[in-house]
């Protein structure tokens, strides 16, 4: 039990990767907060992981909405005290070509993706420089880094994290915080499942390791980015996508 009595606060962890982080964290003693916008789902998570034997809540919580953000971290600083570990998982896409793309597909996934880890990691690290001690893992993407035809959005807010992330670093190493990002590649998910079958049949074709991932990998990661063993290592970007990039 690596995280006994540890608090992880997972943003969109209602399925997908975040739902895997989240029961990878609670598989090793930590207890989770499952924030995300749609409440039924985050519910279902909530109860696989009490159902591990953890303590479990699943909050309603749009992370573009600051001042949402902060009520919400004060509710659960009521009954859980404390944030261990944040993980900014939430995410979405909205795919067009550049001369397609409308200002809401343009400002939508930005405001999520990128405003989201802003509004999460602003609140958060007020509580964690009070403690002395934290762990920020923001969920990046291997788009972020070579960019992707008709994802001018969704690269630009995850190449964003990533310089975001090495900024609060930065910023809050000197009170025993890491902040550090995964860019996964492709993970099989229901973001990844709406795409052509075409497309998965390229892109598979381009993974060295010949397989998709799958939430555990991106959640392996996880639990060595906020363990002890990676307490010498901030401000950086994991690639975790089968050799791809
Ligand atoms: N699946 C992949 O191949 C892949 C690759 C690279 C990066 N990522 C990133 O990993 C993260 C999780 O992706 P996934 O594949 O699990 O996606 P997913 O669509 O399965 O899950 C995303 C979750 O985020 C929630 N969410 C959306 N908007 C939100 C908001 N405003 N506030 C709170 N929650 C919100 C959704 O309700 C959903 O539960 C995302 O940031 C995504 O960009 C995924």
């Amino acid at each position: 039990m690596r995280f006994k009595d540890k608090v992880a606060l997972v943003t969109g962890s209602a399925q997908g990767i975040g739902r895997g982080i989240s029961l990878a964290f609670a598989g090793e003693g930590a207890d989770i907060i499952v924030a995300d916008v749609n409440l039924k789902e985050a519910e279902k998570v909530r109860r696989e992981i009490k159902a591990l034997g953890r303590q479990a809540e699943a909050v309603e919580l749009d992370v573009t909405d600051l001042s949402k953000v902060q009520d919400t971290l004060n509710k659960i600083l009521d009954k859980f005290k404390k944030i261990d570990i944040l993980v900014n998982n939430a995410g979405i896409t909205r795919d067009n070509l550049i001369l397609r793309m409308s200002e809401a597909e343009w400002a939508g996934v930005l405001k999520v993706n990128l405003t989201g880890t802003f509004n999460c990691t602003k609140a958060v690290s007020r509580v964690m420089l009070k403690q002395k001690s934290g762990k920020i893992i923001n969920i990046a993407s291997i788009i972020g880094i070579i960019g992707n035809i008709g994802q001018a959005n969704y690269s630009a807010s995850k190449a964003g994290i990533i310089a975001l992330t090495k900024t609060t670093a930065k910023e809050l190493a000197s009170r025993n915080i890491n902040v550090n990002a995964i860019a996964p590649g492709f993970i099989k998910t229901q973001m990844t499942e709406k795409l052509p079958e075409e497309i998965k049949a390229k892109m598979l074709a381009e993974i060295p390791l010949a397989r998709f991932g799958n939430p555990q990998d991106i959640a392996n990661t996880c639990l060595f980015l906020a363990s002890e063993e990676s307490s010498y290592i901030t401000g950086q970007t994991i690639v975790v996508d089968g050799g791809m990039v």
